[in-house]
């Protein structure tokens, strides 16, 4: 029978999620994500399903939960990710790590890219891409002439619906939050089909490269990178799968390369000596 009820009034939606229910749909949050859903969030998870369930029309959570298993599985669990998962992102989130990107770690890579050499940064878990046209820019702003030399970034995320609004550089004038006006300037232009639209500059975009990859599965990459953004990604998975993702970073990373992770995660565990803290929310992988 049925778990998630629908009262009668859509003024006053209220579902119930069964125990089994939710259990449900946080083993296949785990099986194909590596997301933990925790207890705590039920209400909130409740809630997005609602909302997910409506736009299907269904009634009844059986019918959502057949859905997930059945012939529209593959569409509708990548659907089932965005509920579960949030894509809040801003540009230059985190600000004290690129002032060490530009600090710390840019001027000694250029040196290298205006040598002939090859520099990699990846933003995993990048959203609607404010994370690395944050990097691109200040790369750009820097040095300009970064985007004619082997300087590129890799953005991705395990989301193609996220992917596909990075990939246009388009966003609203609220999206463009936490961009500071002399890099608006810069690097935005207006000339956009619509008013309401703003898009990120060409020179830009030209240095970022986006695909949809799911950080728990084996990496299709090899690196090595020179600086890594992983942040704000984690929060959701279990203890075992950070460790692993963390790893699975640590191994693409060149020696002396930088970790950036979000403002509530930490690494522990046994790559706590191979990754060494040199900041909050920033380590160096240690030779
Ligand atoms: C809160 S956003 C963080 C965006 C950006 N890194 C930042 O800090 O502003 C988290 C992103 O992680 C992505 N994500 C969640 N699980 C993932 C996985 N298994 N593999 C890759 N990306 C994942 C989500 O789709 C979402 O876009």
């Amino acid at each position: 029978m049925s778990n998630l009820k629908l009262s009668e009034t859509r003024a006053e939606v209220s579902w119930t999620l069964e125990q089994n229910d939710f259990e449900e749909v946080a083993q296949i949050a785990r099986q194909y994500f590596g997301l933990a859903l925790n207890e705590s969030k039920k209400s909130l998870i409740q809630a997005r399903l609602t909302r997910r369930m409506e736009a299907l029309g269904l009634s009844e959570f059986s019918q959502y939960l057949n859905r997930l298993n059945g012939s529209h599985g593959v569409a509708e669990r990548q659907e089932l990710l965005s509920v579960l998962t949030t894509n809040v992102t801003h540009f230059f989130r985190e600000d004290h790590h690129f002032k060490t990107l530009r600090e710390d770690i840019l001027p000694g890579l250029m040196a290298r890219a205006r040598a002939g050499g090859r520099v990699r940064i990846w933003s995993a878990g990048c959203s609607t891409g404010q994370e690395p046209y944050s990097i691109a820019m200040t790369v750009l702003d820097m040095f300009p002439d970064a985007g004619s030399l082997d300087f590129k970034i890799l953005a991705t995320d395990i989301d193609p619906v996220v992917v596909k609004k990075a990939q246009s550089g388009s966003y609203t004038p609220a999206e463009l939050e936490g961009l500071p006006a002399e890099l608006s300037k810069a690097f935005v232009t207006t000339q956009a089909a619509s008013s309401a639209q703003l898009l990120i500059k060409e020179d830009v975009k030209k240095m970022v490269t986006f695909k949809v990859l799911n950080l728990i599965e084996p990496l299709p990459v090899a690196g090595p990178f020179d600086a890594i953004f992983c942040r704000n990604v984690t929060i959701y998975f279990d203890r075992e799968t950070q460790a692993h993702v963390w790893g699975e970073l640590c191994a693409v990373l060149d020696d002396n390369a930088f970790l950036f992770i979000g403002h509530s995660e930490r690494i522990s565990g046994p790559l706590a000596g191979k990754m060494q803290k040199e900041g909050f929310t920033t380590y160096r992988k240690v030779p």
